[in-house]
C-alpha cells in the first residue's frame, strides 16, 4: 500500500451518489481509488464501466470498480447516498422510517469490515441519518459528518452574489440548522467582504432592502421543492457538495464547510446533529465554530434542534 493512496467507496448509485462520482473523477486528484457499492450489483457495475470510460478525458487517474463492503475495510472514507428520494408533495423528513430501514442494512456491514475512515451521509433527512450512521456505528463523532446545510450555504452565497453583484466567493454567509424547512440564515453574520451586510443595508437603502434578504433566504428554503417540480430530483448541487467535503478531508484543508456535525455543548445542546459551520479536516470535524447569534436567532436555531429531536427516535435503530 502506498501512503498517498486515497479511497472512497461509494454506497447507494443513484442520481445522487453518480453525480458526486461523476463530479469527483471530472475534478481530479481528489482520491485514486473509488469503490461503487449498490443493492443493485447490475447498475453498480454498469456505471463502473461507463465511468472507466470517461477516464481517458479525465484530469487525473483512478481506479473505479463495483465492489462490496468487504471493500470498506481499507477506505478512508465511506460515502452513503442511498435511500429513497423525496418525491414532490414530499418533505425530507416524511423518508425518515423508509430510510432509517436501509441504513440499518448498511452502516453494519460498513463497520463489520474493519472500516475505520470516515463515514459522510448525504440520504435525507440528512441531519437525522447522519445521527442514525452515528448510533449504529459508534463511531466518535468526528468521524461522522453529513452534508448538513452545505448545499443551502453554497444556494445562498449563489443567490447573494448575483443580487449585490459580487463573486460569491467574497460573500461569507451561512444557512443553519436542520437541512429542511426549518432552516436559516443567520442575518446578523453575513458579510460581503467583511462589511456586514446589515450595514450596507442601511447605508445603500436605495439600492437594496431587508425585504430582498427574506425573499433570498426562502429562494433558498424552497429551492429543493422547486426542483423536484421542475425535474423530480435533485443531484448536481449535492454532488459537487459531497465532492468539495471529501476534498476538504483528504487535502486535510482545515476549510469550513456547514456540515451536519453533533453538537457537544455549543450553541448550548448536546447530541443533535444539524448544520453548522465547521472545521474539516483528514480527521473529520476539528471543531465546530460557534456563530454569535442575536436572541431571534437563537430562537430559529432553537426550533430546528427541537424539529430534529422529536423525529429522532433511539428506540427505532
Ligand atoms: C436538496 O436540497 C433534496 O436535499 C436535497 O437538493
Amino acid at each position: 500500500m502506498t501512503t498517498d493512496r486515497r479511497k472512497v467507496v461509494l454506497i447507494g448509485t443513484g442520481m445522487v451518489g453518480m453525480s458526486f462520482a461523476y463530479s469527483l473523477v471530472n475534478q481530479g486528484g481528489i482520491c485514486n481509488e473509488l469503490v461503487l457499492i449498490d443493492v443493485n450489483t447490475v447498475r453498480a457495475n454498469g456505471e463502473a464501466m461507463d465511468l472507466n470510460h470517461g477516464l481517458a478525458f479525465a484530469k487525473s487517474n483512478m481506479k473505479i470498480y463495483a465492489g462490496e463492503y468487504k471493500d470498506c475495510k481499507d477506505a478512508d472514507i465511506v460515502v452513503i447516498a442511498a435511500g429513497v428520494a423525496q418525491k414532490e408533495g414530499e418533505t425530507r423528513l416524511d423518508l425518515l422510517k423508509r430510510n432509517v430501514e436501509v441504513f440499518r442494512s448498511i452502516v453494519t456491514p460498513v463497520v463489520r469490515s474493519g472500516f475505520d475512515g470516515i463515514f459522510l451521509v448525504a440520504t435525507n433527512p440528512v441531519d437525522i441519518m447522519t445521527r442514525v450512521t452515528y448510533e449504529l456505528s459508534r463511531f466518535g463523532a468526528s468521524r461522522v459528518i453529513g452534508t448538513g446545510t452545505s448545499l443551502d450555504t453554497a444556494r445562498l452565497r449563489y443567490l447573494l452574489g448575483d443580487y449585490f453583484t459580487v463573486d460569491p466567493k467574497n460573500i461569507h454567509a451561512y444557512v443553519i440548522g436542520e437541512h429542511g424547512d426549518s432552516e436559516f440564515v443567520p442575518l446578523s453574520q453575513v458579510m460581503m467582504a467583511t462589511k456586514p451586510v446589515m450595514k450596507i443595508l442601511e447605508d445603500e437603502r436605495n439600492s437594496y432592502c431587508i425585504d430582498d434578504m427574506q425573499s433570498i433566504e426562502e429562494q433558498v428554503r424552497t429551492a429543493a421543492y422547486k426542483i423536484i417540480e421542475a425535474k423530480r430530483a435533485t443531484y448536481y448541487g449535492i454532488g459537487m457538495a459531497l465532492t468539495r467535503i471529501v476534498k476538504a478531508i483528504l487535502g486535510d484543508e482545515n476549510s469550513v464547510l456547514t456540515v451536519s456535525a453533533k453538537l457537544c455543548g455549543e450553541y448550548g445542546y448536546r447530541d443533535v446533529f444539524i448544520g453548522v459551520p465547521s472545521i474539516i479536516g483528514r480527521n473529520g470535524v476539528k471543531e465546530i465554530i460557534e456563530l454569535d447569534l442575536n436572541e431571534e436567532e437563537k430562537e430559529k436555531f432553537k426550533s430546528s434542534v427541537n424539529v430534529l429531536n422529536e423525529h429522532f427516535d433511539p428506540l427505532e435503530l
